[in-house]
């Protein structure tokens, strides 16, 4: 088995982040959450994966190189231009070879692996397998209509859906799905529909099993998703402290310090992560937060929050609260007269100040 992930996009519900980088390599308890879906088809077994750039994807080609570092062969597909998940599927064909394959939308996050929906895909003798996860707003994802255990229909985005199931982005195919992905036409959208391409393989007769995820699941579309999915995360971390705490703070609950990390008269609060380098003074950090390496936190206090690397949160009066901070931002004290709120920020970007 092989599997295709994808990493393209422009992310355009999470500038200005993904102004400068891709959304894919935006980090979720400080790993970049593609590194979650390449960690669990390697846990599944799977060497061989094709990732699905756009036509610029340096940037996850430089983070991941030929994949020998991390257990894998990785070979990068570049799509032209946004043409829809089908599309995906369609420029991967060659790759793929007629083996069967987890195709793996790189921006989910779930918890548990995938190992057990690749059993239940072959103990099913499936053609396609999906995962299906129960959620509050159906409409934003591929909904399945669901008789008698089977899934008769599925829609893209329907107004009215038709069960509170979103069809999840992890899928596993053999190799039928190509004929599916090549009969399908453009939506609305202009996009080849991969919903298009499960109706085309139900409206064939052929076998679409599914399982449901019962953990969580998170598709990190938007930024209050990703601080979701960093709060899901670290509400799993085991404590492991290499770091320096200095006798004047206080380490509570569930809390990663990394090597070189040096807590000095703080208060940490976990779960919550601290990467390498990063130097927490004066300063109170907060549950559910996760700060990159070589940042400096000092006399401010920050929770729910995801700070990246090289970032300084210096002198501040009221506690930075469900932020999302890119590389290198500096949220600093005005040092001299007049006293005023100056802002050096990117397009798109969001400053709420009280
Ligand atoms: C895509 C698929 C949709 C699926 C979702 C899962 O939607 O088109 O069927 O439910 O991924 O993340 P998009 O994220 O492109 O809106």
């Amino acid at each position: 088995m092989k599997a295709l992930i994808t990493a393209g996009g422009h992310g355009t519900r999470l500038r200005p982040i993904t102004h400068t980088q891709n959304k894919h390599l935006i980090p979720i308890a400080n790993k970049p959450i593609l590194s979650y879906a390449l960690d669990y088809v390697r846990e599944a077994g799977i060497r061989e994966v094709g990732i699905i750039t756009n036509q610029e994807g340096s940037e996850v080609r430089d983070m991941y190189g030929t994949g020998k570092k991390i257990g894998l062969s990785i070979t990068y597909i570049p799509q032209e231009k946004p043409a829809g998940l089908a599309d995906c599927v369609r420029i991967a064909e060659s790759f793929i070879g007629g083996e069967p394959f987890v195709f793996y939308l790189g921006d989910n996050i779930i918890v548990g692996g995938i190992k057990r929906f690749i059993s239940e895909f072959y103990t099913n003798k499936s053609n396609c397998h999906l995962v299906l996860a129960k959620v509050p707003d159906p409409e934003r994802f591929g909904v399945p209509e669901i008789k008698a255990n089977r899934i008769v229909r599925i829609e893209e985005k329907p107004k009215k859906p038709k069960s509170d199931y979103a069809v999840t982005g992890i899928y596993i195919y053999d190799s039928s799905i190509f004929k599916a992905v090549n009969a399908i036409k453009p939506s609305a959208r202009g996009e080849l529909e991969i919903s298009d391409a499960h109706q085309y393989l139900i409206d064939k007769g052929l076998t679409i099993t599914f399982s449901e995820i019962t953990g969580w699941w998170k598709d990190t579309g938007k930024p209050n998703d990703l601080l979701e999915a960093n709060r899901l995360v670290l509400d799993n971390i085991t404590t492991q402290i290499k770091g320096k705490v200095d006798k004047q703070s206080q380490v509570f609950g569930r809390v990663v310090i990394e090597k070189g990390c040096e807590i000095l008269n703080s208060n940490v609060r976990g779960p919550v992560i601290i990467g390498k380098g990063t130097r927490i003074i004066n300063s109170y950090i907060g549950p559910y937060t996760s700060i990159e390496r070589n940042c400096v936190i000092r006399d401010s206090e920050v929770e729910y929050s995801i700070i990246s690397e090289e970032c300084q949160i210096l002198d501040q009066k009221i506690r930075i609260e469900a932020s999302l901070l890119g590389k290198s931002v500096q949220i600093i004290e005005a040092k001299s007269k007049p006293y005023t709120n100056r802002l050096i920020v990117g397009d798109q970007s969001i400053v709420e100040i009280r």
